[in-house]
């Protein structure tokens, strides 16, 4: 095949996605565009609650039919890798549940897929008001994930749990040799990005409200930093993470979706569309932060995220005549070819696929 005339770049990696779960929550756009907050919309009964339990509902069957197509268009737009968080089952059988249909649908897209185990996503209805009791249960569970899970990531924030949970839960999975992740600074911060990057955590995730100390140990450390321009995009915030001074302050940034039935996005291209004009990153920082640099937030770089001998050839072909036209070009699919460890999806089996 030729690709002539046309823009050849790494497959995208996306590196923070919730891209596996039951159901949807398209009533939440109304509440959000009426004034409710995320964290209102949570208190009653909507958000993460009500997906898990939908996704506690459904049987594994149902779970993979649901999310295949997701996986499969996420890859018609560029990605050829892309993590998968749990966090919807809130409970051992139902975490398990959600992480072996990661497994199991790993084995039918053309897409390297990354587990990363999220117990600590939300204090599910069994442990209402006692978060700390909820924390111990994860731990006492952590062993159970280590077969299925590469990564163990917390929500450390305002509503969710405290920097000092986080450091319990970490300090057990680096124990039993887990990567750790953190969601952190997206509604306020609580301390958990300075905790989780003095644990040595692989990537801190969302990064909206980090402060400027903050900022200058992330700069001095082997941290990445994972940056999701669709969330405050879809919550209708005007703050963004602040990626000039983080990339002044010699931080490496990381590009992702963070695709989840709040923010259902399941293309890359739009994410630099957003980094682009909402955080004024350049087109080349983006293409790095959303390729190369997943990869390393997923530990997998040596084997992806840039055309290089001895690496898979995990190749994404734009309908473009330069890089240029990535971002933008926005919220639409500019991808022509995917190839993916060598193997050619175009047509219909590629980006025009259904
Ligand atoms: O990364 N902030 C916490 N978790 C997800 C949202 C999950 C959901 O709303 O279902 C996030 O934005
Ligand atoms: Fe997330």
């Amino acid at each position: 095949m030729r690709a002539e005339g046309q823009c050849i770049m790494p497959g995208f990696v996306d590196s923070h996605t919730h891209a596996l779960f039951s159901g949807s929550r398209e009533k939440e756009l109304g509440m959000r565009v009426k004034g409710l907050s995320y964290l209102e919309i949570l208190g009653q009964g909507g958000g993460i609650l009500s997906t898990m339990k939908r996704t506690r509902e459904a049987p594994e069957a149902l779970l993979i039919a649901e999310t295949l197509p997701r996986l499969k268009r996420m890859f018609r737009h560029g990605s050829t890798t892309i993590e998968v968080k749990s966090g919807y089952g809130l409970d051992k059988k139902n975490e398990l549940k959600m992480l072996n249909c990661v497994r199991n649908a790993a084995k039918i897209v053309p897409v390297d897929l990354v587990s990363t185990f999220i117990g600590a996503h939300a204090v599910p209805p069994e442990y209402k008001g006692r978060p700390d009791q909820y924390i111990d249960h994860v731990i006492s569970i952590l062993p159970d994930f280590r077969e299925l899970a590469s990564y163990v990531d917390i929500f450390c924030d305002k509503g969710a749990f405290t920097a000092e949970h986080m450091h319990r839960l970490f300090t057990e999975a680096r124990e039993l040799g887990f990567g750790t992740k953190a969601h952190v600074d997206e509604i306020e911060n609580i301390g958990g990005t300075r905790t989780a990057i003095e644990m040595g955590a692989t990537s801190v995730d969302h990064m909206v409200k980090t402060d400027d100390d903050t900022i200058e140990l992330l700069g001095n450390s082997e941290t990445i930093a994972c940056l999701l321009p669709a969330t405050p995009f879809v919550l209708m915030e005007n703050e963004y993470p602040r990626a000039r001074d983080m990339l002044d302050a010699n931080c490496a940034l990381a590009l992702a979706t963070d695709m989840n039935p709040n923010c259902w996005t399941e293309n890359m291209q739009f994410v630099v569309s957003l980094a682009m004009l909402q955080m004024k990153m350049s087109i080349e920082e983006c293409i790095t932060a959303s390729t190369l640099n997943g990869a390393y937030a997923l530990g997998v770089a040596d084997k992806c995220g840039s055309l290089e001998v001895g690496k898979n050839a995990d190749i994404l072909i734009l309908d473009a005549p330069n890089h240029l036209h990535l971002g933008y070009k926005i919220g639409i699919n500019i991808a022509s070819t995917v190839i993916k460890k060598g193997r050619i999806y175009s047509g219909a089996q590629g980006p025009q696929g259904t």
